[in-house]
């Protein structure tokens, strides 16, 4: 069946009390948009329409760095649910489908509930994602007879009887497009908000003789944030599932509530993380590697075998082939550690490649920036480079190439030489004596005088 997703994003979010339209709070490092748009993509949607309002350019932005295919409409004012859908008219016009709706601030529905519901959507003409809520607040409604569902009713406009029914509307509904949009045509904003209300397609489509359904999933996935606090439950929501999940897959966290994931991060087996490791969006971590204590990864690969850190930070382009070594206080960014390489102690590499086996000495840096300009530096196969070396980039260091300690190496060298680039050693017999004894003098003669 084909599918098109419909994400509503267009709210400002008053209760975040933010410059930032909610929808791109993030969770575990993405937009919570991102969130929604990952769970629907799982679909493999024909086309993918955000409804976007308050701070739409901001969503356009995030929309379209996480899809590219993605388009944006804007819904000028925020006249309700079914108002804001009917936006993606014209963006779906001539899709023959099923339409998925989804809130952009809802970020943890699973793709196996979207599943379920584009299987109920095969037989029923319209499916809601409800759930029984602990709490049902002002959540909207579920009214079902039987395998039916007859209506959505919203919190504000329910009877006591109603508001009784624990069964509440996620927000999330599978409906072929060109129903949907034939049944939002017949919506009315004759209600105790004064909106339009999406839950409204309901009533219309039974007056029909149409048929609906509810599915059912775990309240969990339907956590809807709308406030800083409700973002942090998210948050912690997001990291103890993606912890347990880690630890469920063979993966040990030695301290896991003191280990933070991102959306997409990906971890093998038998890895093991040492307490207080951060990750970033976009890390990809291989079976038996070794991630120690405070290390902040984001954007990079590591490969089976590595151990990283205590202390380490790779940044976005980092690559650690396999069996390499990443010690304490080194910092990487868009940089190649080639097989069984090891940089161990206080450095920065940057826009860099370092060979098989190399050997980085301490506090060695690239100074890859020249104030305007990035440049690349390559430091060959098995070649040692001495403590405290300043590579000057663009610069090129052979296969088993030799840096003396100390070195400010600026042009290339050649395989298997040893570049030296350091004021020679002088050394001035007794000289450290004279000196001490002039200057204790001087300081006598200065207490004398005050
Ligand atoms: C809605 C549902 C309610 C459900 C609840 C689940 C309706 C009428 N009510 O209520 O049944 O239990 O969600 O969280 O649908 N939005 C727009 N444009 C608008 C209005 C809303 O883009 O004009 C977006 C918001 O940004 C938000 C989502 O739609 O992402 C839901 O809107 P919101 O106003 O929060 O609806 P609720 O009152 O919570
Ligand atoms: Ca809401």
């Amino acid at each position: 069946m084909k599918t098109s997703l419909i994400i509503l994003a267009a709210g400002k979010g008053t209760r975040m009390n933010s410059d930032l339209p909610k929808v791109l709070h993030a969770v575990a490092g993405d937009a919570m948009l991102v969130h929604a748009m990952a769970a629907g993509a799982t679909l493999s949607p024909e086309r993918t329409v955000v409804v976007a309002g308050h701070g739409a350019e901001a969503v356009t932005a995030a929309a379209q760095s996480y899809d590219e295919t993605a388009t944006v409409v804007v819904q000028t004012e925020q006249l309700g649910t079914a108002h804001a859908v009917e936006q993606a008219k014209d963006a779906l016009a001539g899709f023959e489908g099923t339409a998925i709706v989804l809130y952009g601030d809802t970020p943890f529905v699973s793709p196996e509930t979207l599943q379920e519901m584009m299987r109920a959507a095969q037989d029923a003409d319209v499916v809601v994602l409800g759930f029984k809520a602990a709490d049902p607040g002002r959540y909207g409604r579920l009214i079902v007879e039987g395998q039916s569902l007859e209506r959505i009713v919203e919190f504000k406009d329910a009877t006591e009887a109603e508001r009784a029914v624990t069964l509440c509307n996620s927000g999330v509904i599978a409906c072929n497009a060109t129903l949907l949009f034939d049944l939002i045509s017949a919506v009315g904003n004759e209600n105790a908000s004064g909106e339009y209300y999406l839950t409204d397609v309901i009533g219309l489509a039974r007056a029909r003789g149409l048929s609906a359904t509810a599915v059912t999933c775990d309240e969990s996935e339907t956590l809807g944030v709308n406030s800083r606090a409700q973002l942090a439950e998210a948050e912690a929501a997001f990291q103890s599932r993606a912890r347990a999940a880690l630890l469920e897959n063979g993966i040990t966290l030695q301290a896991p509530e003191t280990v933070y994931l991102a959306r997409d991060t990906a971890i093998g087996r038998d890895t093991v993380i040492e307490p207080n490791v951060v990750f970033g969006p976009g890390v990809t971590v291989e079976s038996g590697a070794v991630i120690r204590a405070f290390s902040h990864l984001e954007g990079c690969h590591v490969s089976r075998g590595a151990v990283v850190g205590p202390y380490a930070r790779l940044r976005p382009g980092t690559e650690l082939e396999e069996n390499t070594r990443i010690g304490n206080f080194v910092e990487l960014k868009n940089t190649t550690i080639a097989e069984g390489a090891k940089v161990n102690h206080l450095s920065y590499i940057g826009d860099a490649f370092v060979g098989a086996q190399a050997n980085v000495g301490a506090g060695t840096i690239t100074c890859n920036y020249d104030g305007v300009m990035k440049h690349h530096t390559h430091i060959g196969a098995r070649s040692f480079i001495g403590s405290n070396t300043m590579l000057v980039a663009p610069v090129h260091v052979g296969d088993g190439a030799m840096t003396g300690s100390g070195s400010v190496i600026t042009s290339d060298v050649e395989p298997d030489a040893l570049a030296l680039s350091r004021a020679p050693q002088v050394e001035k017999p007794g000289m450290a004596r004279k000196l001490r004894d002039i200057l204790i003098a001087k300081k006598a003669k200065q207490q004398r005088g005050s």
